[in-house]
């Protein structure tokens, strides 16, 4: 479904290639786990997948529609499809739980009606759902400021949830939080992932979570892919190579 070919980055006045030259292809049923140090080019890959980076070459095709060359009205659309949780949740925070999540479906209506806070009937009983399946009902109208960290990635997840995307990624969303709501998140992701049926796509530090969660693991080093395979393919050794 995802075909990434000789993707590249390039920074300016970089010296050496964020991406370089990277393909990959990431079916139906996936659930990806991206490994590899600080400056390894994880994040810029994955923004790249709903272009809030541009690529400086190469391809991306979803479904077989080529991304990169996307005009933006199209690409908003692509983006519900594929939608990105962060390490910061990128809420907002003076406003409640409910809010944060109906704004999930600014993607996919007129701007009047965000201005104006027009939600239908519709949209309201989604967001109840996604708030029922992240297990925050009883925090619906709470600031989002007065919210643990798991609580905000839940929050952001239920917001990714209303745009009934095909595709959950997710750029480190575990990283500020402790290890144990690390993994509560994770078990989280695991769930939706296979109730949905969504394809998922997470950056993550911890290689005991992608060990447990991934279905795949793919790690970067320098830009390259150093390892593609099962979690169980995963060596002392070749940890070595990531890491080391
Ligand atoms: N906005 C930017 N401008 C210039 N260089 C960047 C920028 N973002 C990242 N880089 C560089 O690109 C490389 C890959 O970074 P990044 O994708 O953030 O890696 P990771 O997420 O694996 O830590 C690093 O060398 C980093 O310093
Ligand atoms: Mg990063």
């Amino acid at each position: 479904m995802l075909q990434v070919s000789n993707l590249v980055v390039r920074y300016p006045k970089a010296k050496e290639l964020a991406v370089d030259r990277l393909s990959l292809r990431i079916n139906k049923g996936e659930f990806v786990c991206i490994l590899g140090k600080s400056g390894a080019g994880k994040s810029t890959f994955i923004r790249c997948l709903n272009r809030l980076q541009q690529p400086s070459s190469g391809s991306i095709r979803l479904d077989g529609v080529e991304l990169t060359t996307l005009r933006e009205g199209k690409m908003r659309q692509v983006r519900s499809d594929m939608v990105m949780i962060f390490q910061h949740f990128n809420l907002i925070p003076r406003m409640s739980v409910f809010q944060n999540i109906l704004t999930g479906s600014f993607g996919n209506r007129p701007a009047y009606k965000n201005l104006l806070g027009l939600f239908s009937v519709l949209e309201k009983e989604k967001a109840y759902e996604a708030l029922k399946q992240v297990d925050l009902l009883a925090h619906a109208n709470k600031r989002v400021e007065a919210l643990s960290g798991g609580q905000k990635q839940r929050v952001g997840i239920a917001r990714a949830l209303l745009q009934e995307p095909k595709m959950l990624l997710g750029d480190e969303p575990v990283a500020s939080l402790d290890p144990s709501t690390s993994r509560k998140i994770f078990e989280l992701l695991k769930s939706i992932h296979e109730q949905r049926r969504l394809v998922t796509i997470v950056n993550v530090h911890d290689v005991g979570l992608a060990k447990e969660f991934a279905t795949r693991i793919v790690a970067f080093r320098e830009g390259k892919i150093v390892f593609d395979d099962t979690p169980d393919r995963l060596t002392d050794e070749i940890f070595a190579k990531i890491y080391g």
